[in-house]
């Protein structure tokens, strides 16, 4: 197959796919036809379950391991990710990238941040996608999506104590225009979705912890509730999908109505 040539099986490759947005991602792109690399880091029993749950729905997955702040095993990766897509898929071609592993955290006040804190947000959620990104790009067929996992803490959900947090997703948000500017040529879209408060593992499984948080930040949203990962996942499979086809460049918020 040819660099330019665009497979006939999409496969998306979904960081992050063990839990919660990346997780939900996985199987609404397996719903829509796609075949789906998932990437674990620490929960590899997470990313398996997934896998199961594709097969269960006709589709096929495959699980590999990824720590997203450690750039220096992305060329191996690729590797990896290439012997994939021929063994499962008969392809050496992927149409989606879903940027979505990161962390998150217990609020953490600007004048209390440690340069290790700081440092650790930007690895995970801004310097690893930057660079995972460069190194699958090779394998993005032409005409492919990219999706960006972002969060409205840069915008209607800013809260104290997130500023190192949403700094790294700000920055994910600026790589967007610039990946959708520099990628046109080759038809690849790239967009962000912005989610609102997601009921996930994120920040140590805050809400099985703290289900107290909820009513009040339910109380904010317009449609009455959190978002449950599916609200996020579906939005970023078709954006991923034919259906965002002629969407690119756009962050767009998925969190039900945030102090709107
Ligand atoms: N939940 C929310 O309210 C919310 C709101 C706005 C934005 N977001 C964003 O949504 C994305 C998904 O988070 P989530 O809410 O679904 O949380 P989650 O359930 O905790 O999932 C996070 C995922 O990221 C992976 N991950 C974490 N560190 C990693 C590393 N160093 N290398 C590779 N993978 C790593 C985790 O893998 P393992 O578990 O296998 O280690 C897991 O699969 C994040 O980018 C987050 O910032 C979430």
């Amino acid at each position: 197959m040819s660099a330019s040539s665009t497979p006939n099986v999409p496969v998306a490759v979904v960081t992050g796919a063990s839990s919660g947005i990346g997780r939900a991602t996985a199987t609404a792109l397996a719903r829509r036809g796609s075949g789906v690399v998932v990437t674990y880091n620490r929960n590899p029993d997470g990313a398996h379950e997934v896998v199961r749950e594709i097969a269960d729905l006709g589709g096929t997955a495959v699980a590999l391991e990824l720590d997203i702040a450690r750039p220096e095993s992305f060329s191996a990766f690729r590797d990896q990710v290439g012997e994939t897509l021929s063994e499962h898929w008969r392809t050496d071609r992927l149409t989606a990238l879903v940027n979505n592993a990161g962390v998150g955290g217990v609020p953490l006040m600007f004048a209390d941040t440690t340069e290790e804190q700081f440092d650790a947000f930007m690895q995970v959620n801004l310097r690893g996608p930057y660079f995972l990104t460069q190194a699958l790009l090779p394998l993005l067929a032409d005409g492919g999506a990219i999706v960006n996992v972002t969060s409205n803490a840069t915008g209607a959900g800013l809260t104290a104590g997130y500023s190192a947090y949403a700094i790294s997703k700000g920055g994910m948000a600026t790589l967007t225009r610039y990946l959708a500017k520099e990628l046109s040529p080759r038809g690849i879209r790239v967009n962000a979705v912005s989610p609102g408060v997601t009921r996930t593992r994120l920040g140590g499984d805050a809400f099985a912890k703290h289900p107290e948080m909820i009513p009040a930040i339910a109380e904010h949203t317009a449609l009455g509730r959190i978002g449950e990962p599916e609200d996020v996942g579906m939005m970023i499979a078709a954006l991923a999908s034919e259906e965002g086809r002629w969407v690119t460049a756009q962050e767009i918020e998925v969190s039900g109505g945030y102090n709107f």
